[in-house]
């Protein structure tokens, strides 16, 4: 079905846009290096979903993390540069989640959803 294709090139480091996939919203951050090197820095036994930050972004283009904005509890769309682990708070029932987007405290039971994307070129990415 549908798939998009969106700029991340204007979007200025430290700040986040939330567009539409599939009737979706979804998240995109550029992500400062201090975002990633504290995301990457957390060992897998903290994670409740274990997965690794590399799992969870492209080689190359680490400072972009794209993801559906729906808590995985149940949907709401979580805070951004909030919460308890410097990434999405979701004010519904309270789920904290990291840089990655991962989620590391409250009812939720797993990680944001990273959709199937791909960068066509460097700033160019295709979502879907
Ligand atoms: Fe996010 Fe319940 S919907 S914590």
């Amino acid at each position: 079905l549908a798939s998009i294709e969106f700029d991340v090139g204007a979007i200025p480091e430290g700040q986040s846009v939330t567009i539409t996939w599939r009737g979706l919203p979804v998240f995109v951050r550029h992500r400062t290096a201090a975002e990633i090197e504290e995301a990457q820095a957390v060992p897998l036994s903290d994670l409740k979903d274990p997965e690794t930050d590399e799992q969870r972004t492209k080689p190359g283009h680490e400072q972009w993390l794209i993801m559906i904005a729906n808590c995985t509890h149940l949907g709401c769309v979580p805070v951004g540069e909030s919460g308890d682990f410097d990434g999405w708070f979701c004010p519904c029932h309270g789920s904290h989640y990291d840089t990655a987007g991962r989620i590391r405290r409250g009812p939720a039971p797993l990680n944001l959803v990273v959709p199937p994307y791909e960068f066509v070129s460097d700033t160019l990415v295709q979502i879907g």
